[in-house]
């Protein structure tokens, strides 16, 4: 398993460029299975959670092709038979968000296997709220032996109201209701930019949509869609992490190809915390922190609250800031993995059910720590980047499932990070402190 070596110190000086986004391409894929024509997505981030998906489309009967060299950013979905409509748990063990075929399954193909996902490192992770909604637009909906077994003649649309916002809940609903017969009004909706990235694809195809990005959304269905060509929107969370690795490391550092609009509540938390922070021009961001940062705290909360996407990587900065943050963590039930292991290199955190008390500034030291899944990986990189000396991450696989090359790119900008293949002989006993899934799924 690869590793990460990381010597901190140096502050990132320069320009760093962010891919697509993770979240909008893994819906935008799915909607491919609600045409017989050709999608073409352009901006897709190389990452493995965008590989899991083309391997779960290709085994339902798609053809997924993605251009090689400069291009390797466009990928073209067929889904003109689909011969397998399942999803098999050997797939979405490795990636909840396979859930977001259930809904084009249903409606393309009146029928769907998809097997439950199970938790994951940060929470149980249910689906009720999409078997509720796909019910109620007369889905029939049984489970057994782990799996959905999903069957409609057309689905109807109905008014659902989503008794949580759930993100994917309301992707995997608007999929099912663009081709569904009649109108469908959906509130309480997640208003995320993702939402927003997969209603323009949906469009773009001849869907009929009013309101996304809004908590309400109407759909018209109609009787078929067509093949459409999109570019999805610059991933704001890699955008997020990499503004606090610019102020974490004292830097002075511009992150490109981003959209300032999607980041609003970290842009503010960031100059509370003391940091200089100006927009330059309409896809760019640059960061300068002071010697000395301010404690912030931050309450996560869905879109265009604070992103629980950001929460560990800001926790990462607030181990550096003068004061008490109180760090208080909303939409998941344990999403402080990265806790223990920012402890390990000095930190100074106490945690009290779902809020994390974190006082600075807190001098880190180089440690061994261990990956637990995504965003809490990125949050030992950042601690990693100001910590005295050299540190080793473990299971960097988690970070390779939403970052694409991200010690190329940090790197570009002054990072002494290296990825190391195994440099020591596997260590077979898992640290008592690591309850994270041997199959990371999140
Ligand atoms: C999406 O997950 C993102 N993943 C997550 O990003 C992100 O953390 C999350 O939204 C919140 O913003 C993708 O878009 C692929 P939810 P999702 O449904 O949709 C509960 C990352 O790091 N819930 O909005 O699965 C749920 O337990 C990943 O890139 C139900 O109870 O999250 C949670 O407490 C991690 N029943 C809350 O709602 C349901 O049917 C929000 O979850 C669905 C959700």
């Amino acid at each position: 398993m690869d590793k990460f070596v990381i010597r901190g110190g140096n502050p990132l000086v320069g320009t760093i460029r962010v891919s697509g986004a993770k979240n909008s391409a893994l819906p935008c894929m799915a909607a491919a299975i609600l045409t017989e024509e050709e999608v073409t997505l352009e901006n897709i981030p190389q990452v493995r959670d965008i590989e899991t998906e083309r391997k779960l489309l290709a085994s339902m009967g798609a053809v997924v092709g993605q251009r090689e060299g400069s291009a390797r950013d466009r990928m073209t979905i067929s889904c003109r038979s689909l011969s397998d409509p399942v999803a098999r748990y050997e797939i979405v063990k490795t990636m909840r968000a396979s859930s977001l075929v259930l809904g084009p399954l249903i409606a393309r193909a009146g029928v769907a296997r998809v097997a439950m996902p199970g938790g994951c490192a940060i929470g149980g992770r249910p689906i009720d709220l999409h078997i509720k909604g796909l019910e109620k637009m007369g889905a029939n909906i049984t489970q057994q032996h782990g799996y959905l077994e999903a069957r409609a003649e057309r689905l109807q649309g109905a008014h659902l109201v989503f008794d949580k916002i759930t993100v994917t809940g309301t992707e995997d609903l608007l999929m099912a209701a663009v081709l569904a017969e009649g109108e469908t009004l959906m509130e309480n909706c997640a208003r995320e930019p993702e939402v927003t990235d997969l209603a323009a694809l949906l469009t773009a195809m001849g869907a009929r949509i009013e309101g996304a990005g809004t908590a309400v959304i109407r759909v018209k269905g109609v009787s078929s869609l067509h093949g459409a060509t999109y570019r999805i929107n610059p991933d704001r969370i890699e955008a997020g992490t990499f503004l606090i690795a610019g102020a974490i490391t004292r830097g002075d550092l511009t992150v490109a190809n981003c959209d300032p609009s999607h980041l609003g509540a970290v842009l503010n938390k960031l100059k509370e915390a003391g940091a200089r922070v100006e927009s330059v021009g309409s896809d760019a961001v640059r960061v300068q922190a002071p010697e000395r940062l301010r404690a912030a705290d931050i309450s996560t909360e869905e879109y265009p609250g604070f992103p629980t996407d950001m929460q560990a990587q800001y926790m990462a900065l607030a181990t550096q800031a003068e004061g008490t943050s109180q760090v208080r963590e909303n939409i998941f039930e344990n999403r402080f993995m990265h806790v223990q292991e920012l402890v390990r290199m000095g930190a100074n955190i106490k945690v009290d059910g779902s809020t994390a008390t974190v006082r600075g500034p807190s001098p880190l030291s180089a440690a061994a720590v261990m990956c637990s899944d995504l965003r809490a990986s990125a949050s030992l990189v950042l601690a990693a980047l100001v910590a005295d000396g050299e540190s080793i991450l473990d299971r960097v696989y988690h970070m390779d499932r939403g970052y694409e090359r991200i010690e190329e790119k940090l790197q570009s900008v002054g990072a002494q990070i290296q990825r190391m293949g195994d440099i020591f002989p596997p260590v077979n006993m898992r640290r008592a402190t690591d309850n994270s899934p041997v199959a990371p799924t999140a």
